[in-house]
């Protein structure tokens, strides 16, 4: 029998899943894109970036897209977060359909995009001022994240003055110091070291696993998806279209010693052979 089982994009809900069925049982609406697609216009012509979309995310459920470079992922991320419009089709975050930026999501951008005239600790707390919260109440959380990532004794320096993987970790504490509900994530651990980059993963998903959050995340990393998701989206190459989706059956909580589990390397294995003429993917 396959470790892995593939769902259909029509039917994924029904999963095994802890958070995620309860939670889908209590009818919280999640995350629900019907026929999105995107092409952007140009004075050079159309580019035609992402397929209509069919798929919905479950509240509190861990939800991973890998795709090869191009595929329209950001898009996907940009259009949720309601940055961009989509071309065509409706997209409902919460049960509420996204015509404008809306204040429920935490997001970590592919680049790190903090401003280079603030502080570290100011950076972080941008999302509180933006929407008018309390800061000294929400102080302590920033430097509480601000430790989690290991950037304590770091609040009062530039964002020049730390290296590109410091500004990413930075980065994911201002998407979660506003405590929203669901946290979109476009490659946020790329411009780490491999070691700090399996920690984070490691502390991403016990934050995701205590607080019940609902994580899109966007890799190019298969193992990394694997490892993190409760489901893995599977895109297709430009203009991006649903290539597969497939269920983690791996335990919770995990550890690092999950990668060694013959049902991680099959599933890594088995999401490889899509891109098998690729080279973009590790
Ligand atoms: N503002 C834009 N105007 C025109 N085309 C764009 C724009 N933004 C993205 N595109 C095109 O849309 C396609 C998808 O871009 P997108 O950034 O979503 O890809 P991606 O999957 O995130 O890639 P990567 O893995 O390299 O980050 C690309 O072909 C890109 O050239
Ligand atoms: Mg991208």
């Amino acid at each position: 029998m396959n470790a892995a089982t593939k769902t259909s994009a029509a039917n994924q809900s029904g999963t095994h899943r802890r958070v995620v069925s309860d939670r889908a049982a209590s009818g919280t609406p999640g995350i629900q894109l019907s026929g999105v697609s995107k092409t952007y216009r140009s004075r050079d012509g159309d580019v035609p970036s992402l397929r209509p979309l069919d798929f919905h995310i479950n509240a509190g459920e861990f939800f991973v897209v890998v795709g090869p470079s191009g595929c329209g992922k950001s898009t996907l991320l940009k259009m949720i977060s309601g940055l961009l419009p989509p071309s065509t089709g409706e997209i409902f975050v919460e049960g509420e359909k996204v015509d404008k930026p809306h204040g429920n999501v935490g997001i970590v951008f592919q680049n790190s995009l903090l401003l280079p005239w603030r502080n570290v600790l100011n950076n972080v707390m941008l999302p509180i001022e933006m929407k008018r919260l309390s800061r000294e109440e929400y102080l302590p959380r920033a430097k509480a994240l601000l430790k989690l990532v290991g950037l304590e004794g770091f609040e009062r320096k530039l964002p020049w003055q730390l290296s590109g993987g410091m500004q990413q970790r930075a980065s994911i504490c201002r998407a979660l110091v506003h405590d929203p509900k669901i946290i979109l994530m476009d490659e946020p651990f790329g411009a780490l070291d491999a070691m700090t980059r399996e920690r984070m993963n490691v502390e991403l998903m016990r934050i995701q696993r205590e607080t019940g959050k609902t994580v899109l995340l966007i890799t190019h990393s298969i193992p990394e998806a694997v490892f993190l998701a409760d489901r893995v989206l599977v895109m297709t190459e430009r203009p991006g279209s649903i290539a597969a989706i497939y269920d983690v059956p791996l335990p919770r909580p995990r550890s690092l010693d999950a990668m060694a589990d013959p049902v991680f390397t099959e599933l890594v294995q088995r999401i490889r052979k899509h891109f098998f003429t690729q080279s973009t993917l590790d």
